[in-house]
């Protein structure tokens, strides 16, 4: 059967790649053939290409990191992120957002063929479009540290909105539709997706902070996903099969959003 996905001796690099969705993503990469340079704070337990330390709330770890990548990269996954407590305002923002940022657009220019990057963002970010007026400013900023200026001025307001967990997440939807077009004129997509709660080792923090009653909220019957059930159709929206689709956040949520539109979430909790 034709490599539907072309995977294949594909160069990729992939950050948050030693836990969660990222290590989902990593297992079923490297079963696909892929070439993978593997970036975390912690050590990578599947054997890749190249495994690489670094922590992207740190300019100097990217810059570091960089130097280490091909000069010839295919896809870019972003899928490290830390939740809300017991990290800071500027931790959350600078791995979430800031650090992710900084990585794609240092990047952009090594993918020349047909590139791709995919960003686990979440269903915390959907409302994004309500709250353009100060998601617009955090985009406006320009390179690692005016952003990290503009949060550390700002850090009151983003809490007041909510939080930095769901700020860098509205903030990393807006940026995939910001970007769509002028990324587009290089050849390269950029998509998010969006996951409903799912069974990983962030899952306790988000119910310690929340409570597990109201992130259960946010599922459908109560049932978390599994990262496989993220890591599936984040590899779709980054292979060659979604070669049409760029600018788009996929929400993989058991159809939680339509039943909450629809008001008929009720028949099932
Ligand atoms: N679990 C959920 O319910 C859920 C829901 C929506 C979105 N998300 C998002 O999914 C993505 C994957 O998270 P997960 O649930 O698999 O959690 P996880 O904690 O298992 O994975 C997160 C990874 O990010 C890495 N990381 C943390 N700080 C870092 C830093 N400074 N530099 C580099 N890497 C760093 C961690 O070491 C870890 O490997 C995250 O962006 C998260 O915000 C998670």
């Amino acid at each position: 059967m034709k490599d539907l996905f072309g995977y294949t001796g594909k160069n990729i690099i992939i950050d948050g790649a030693a836990s969660g969705m990222g290590l989902a993503t990593v297992r079923l990469l490297v079963e696909l053939g892929a070439n993978v340079w593997a970036l975390d704070i912690k050590d990578v337990p599947v054997p890749v290409k190249k495994f690489i330390l670094c922590d992207l709330s740190k300019k100097d770890s990217i810059d570091s990191v960089i130097e280490q990548l091909p000069d010839d990269i295919d896809r870019v996954f972003c899928c490290a992120g830390l939740p809300g407590a017991p990290f800071s305002v500027l931790d959350v923002m600078s791995v979430n957002f800031i650090g992710h940022r900084y990585l794609i657009e240092t990047l952009l220019n090594r993918m020349k063929n047909a590139g791709a990057v995919a960003i686990i963002s979440s269903l915390a970010g959907m409302e994004w479009m309500k709250n353009y007026q100060m998601v617009g400013k955090m985009l406006a900023t320009s390179g690692f540290e005016e952003a990290v200026s503009w949060v550390q001025a700002n850090e009151q307001r983003i809490k007041d909105a909510g939080g930095a967990y769901g700020f860098s997440k509205q903030c990393l939807c807006a940026y995939v539709a910001l970007k769509a077009m002028e990324f587009l004129s290089k050849g390269v997509r950029i998509n998010s997706l969006s996951p409903a709660p799912t069974q990983t080792p962030m899952m306790p923090y988000f119910e310690q902070e929340h409570g597990q009653e109201n992130i259960k909220a946010y599922s459908v019957g109560g049932r978390y996903a599994t990262p496989e059930e993220m890591a599936e159709p984040l590899l779709f929206l980054n292979s060659d099969m979604a070669r049409f689709i760029t600018g788009f956040d996929l929400k993989v949520d058991n159809g939680f959003v339509a039943g909450m539109i629809m008001q008929q979430l009720g028949a099932l909790k």
